[in-house]
Order: structure tokens, then sequence, then C-alpha cells
């Protein structure tokens, strides 16, 4: 079997805060094959972003990384600056959940797309002006040609998010990682964007990880899932698995928390109730325990690991498993 694209083995990320340190990744060990997809889903604050730059090695000045990051026979904890910087403009490309962190506000849509172009794949002007033109049709920009002497700010969000996939597209990265890319949006736009990315990433048969706290987003979307919860993968499986037969109780709340679609717009998320737990006091037991409506003094005593107990590829981290969930089709 040809060795995954990307490897990541006991990653952890703590920052300085003024309340001690946080751990916002604990552990972590995620792989994934050149042309997959991989759903990385949990709520807010769960350290979803902190895994991401970990693996884009962009994390904020005072963090401390530790684990591997293997991407393409490299690892890129070791790699220097400047490789580092020559892999994320070619083989790895992020999309931010806002668009304008990634676009520049003072350069026109043309000049950004072309500079990327005749930097990384050394395209003379007009090579770089066509290809611009073809990407831009390709994530649905109508009149791509006029867009080009565009600024940022005449287009709408959901146009902005397009023109940051195009970026992220141009060089032909093998690994695309979008970190909630839609959540800014409205959701017929949204609908469309994951769509896009979607088609874009099986016709260039590039892997991807999509970043999201909504289940619903990965289901039917991505091949393997992984839950993550206070730092902590807590539950992966490939898809149709997961929604088939969960085993966390908190895959369980997040399932009973994806909005469903005749809800009127702007209704509040029923929410899982209580709060993560602190991230600068780890507890000694289950991170999940006082939200958890299965918890006993064995989940409040001692930390779970994330194992498997039937099926190889379906890992969890609970002591007392859900048998059986009424599941949703991926
Ligand atoms: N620059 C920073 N300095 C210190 N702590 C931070 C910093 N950025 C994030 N954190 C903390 O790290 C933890 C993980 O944050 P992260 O942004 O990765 O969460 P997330 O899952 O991406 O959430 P969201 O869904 O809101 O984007 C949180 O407790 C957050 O408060
Ligand atoms: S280990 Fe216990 S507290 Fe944690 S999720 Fe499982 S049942 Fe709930
Ligand atoms: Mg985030």
């Amino acid at each position: 079997m040809t060795p995954p694209l990307l490897t990541i083995t006991d990653v952890a990320v703590e920052l300085p805060t003024p309340r001690g340190i946080l751990r916002a990744v604990d552990d972590v060990d995620l792989s994934l094959q050149a042309g997959r997809t991989l759903g990385i889903v949990g709520e807010s604050g769960c350290g979803k972003t902190m895994l991401s730059r970990a693996i884009l090695q962009l994390l904020p000045k005072k963090a401390k990384l530790s684990g591997r990051v293997m991407f393409d026979g490299q690892d890129l904890v070791q790699l220097a600056p400047e490789s580092l910087r020559r892999l994320r403009a070619r083989d790895l490309a992020v999309v931010f959940q806002d668009p304008m962190t990634s676009l520049n506000p003072v350069l026109t849509i043309g000049t950004q797309l072309m500079e990327t172009l005749q930097e990384h794949l050394e395209l003379d002007t007009p090579a770089a002006r066509k290809r611009s033109i073809e990407l831009l049709a390709a994530v649905g920009i109508p009149a791509p040609e006029q867009r080009l002497a565009q600024y940022p700010h005449q287009c709408s969000g959901g146009m902005r998010q397009r023109i940051a996939i195009a970026i992220a597209l141009s060089c032909e990265p093998k690994l695309l990682i979008a970190d909630e890319p839609t959540t800014a949006l409205d959701v017929t736009i949204q609908a469309q964007i994951l769509d896009l990315l979607a088609r874009e990433q099986r016709r260039r048969h590039m892997a991807m990880i999509i970043i999201t706290h909504d289940l619903g987003v990965v289901a039917g979307r991505a091949d393997e899932v992984a839950v993550m919860y206070a730092g902590r993968v807590v539950e992966r499986a490939p898809t149709p698995m997961l929604f088939k037969r969960m085993h966390m109780p908190y895959t369980e709340a997040l399932l009973a928390a994806i909005p469903k679609l005749e809800t009127a717009p702007h209704t509040p998320l029923p929410a899982i109730s209580g709060r993560p737990p602190d991230p600068t006091r780890p507890l000694k037991g289950c991170s999940f325990a006082p939200r958890c409506r299965y918890a006993t003094s064995r989940c409040r005593e001692a930390k779970p690991e994330l194992t498997s107990a039937e099926m190889a590829d379906h890992l969890y981290a609970c002591f007392h498993p859900i048998k059986m969930a009424e599941g949703i089709g991926a």
C-alpha cells in the first residue's frame, strides 16, 4: 500500500496564557492518503484551527509544537523556513473561514492570481492571465475576464471565498486544508462552495481536510471523519461507518446539533448543554464527563484512550460506548 500523503503523530500544541499553559491540541494522530478527504469536526475552541496550523507550521510565535508532521515524505517540523514557504506555496494550500485573511485588499484579483502563478509555476504574463481566467471560471465566477481588474471589496462574500479557493488551487496543491470555509456565508452559498471544493478535489486527485463544527457538512463529503473534543481526537471512522454506528456520546450530541433543513434561518442550534472544560485546567478523567449523560465515576477518574473494539478502523475514546445510535445517511 502506498504510504499516506500526510501522517501526524503525537502532535500537541501548547500556548502560554496569563491563566497558565493552554494545551490546544493534545496528542493527536491522524493520516490521510493522496486524493482522499478527511473531515475534522468539533465545537468552537476544541483545537481544529490550531491542529491545521500545526500541520501548516503556521502557529502563533509563542506556541510550542511537539510531535511529527510527515507530509509527502518530509517532516515539516524539521524543515527549514524557506523550504516550508515553498512547500506551502505549491503542495500545501489553505482556505480560511474569512477570505479576507488570504486576499490582499489593495491588489486586484488579477494581480493576486497572476503573481501566484508567475512566482510558483514560472508562467509568463500572457500564460498566467489565461490560466487565471480559467481558474476563476472553474470556481464559478461569471465574466472572469472583467473580475481580474476588480478589488476584493467589489465582490460579495461568496465570490471572495471562490477567489480565495481559485488562488489556493492555482498551484495544483497535493493537500488543501479548508478551515470552516463556509461558516460566514449563507446556506445556499455554503452548499455551492462545498460542492465546488468536492468537484475540484476529485478532478485534481487532491487530498483535502475539511474543518467544520457541523457534522452535517462532512456527511457524504468526507471519506473519514475525526471528531475533536478539548484538543483530542475522540472518535475517528470512515464516514458511513460513523453515521451508521457512532460510539462516542459527544459525537451523538454533535449529530443532534446539526441544523435541520426545515429549520428557519438563524434559529439557534439546539446547543449541547454545558461548556467544554477550561483548556488551561485539564481534567483527570474524560474531558466530556461533566456534560455526558452516560458518565460514571470511572469516567471522572481515568482518561479513556483512543482505541478500537470490533472494527480496526473505527476508533473511539470512551469507557461506555453507545451500542447503537440512530444514524443518518452519509
Ligand atoms: N493565539 C492564541 N493564543 C492563546 N490561545 C489561543 C490562541 N488561539 C486560539 N487559542 C485557544 O486555543 C484553543 C483552540 O482554539 P482553536 O482556534 O484551534 O479552536 P477551533 O476549534 O478552531 O474553534 P472555532 O470553531 O471557534 O474556530 C482555544 O481554547 C482557544 O481559545
Ligand atoms: S468516557 Fe464516560 S464521560 Fe467520557 S464520553 Fe464516554 S461515557 Fe461519557
Ligand atoms: Mg477555528
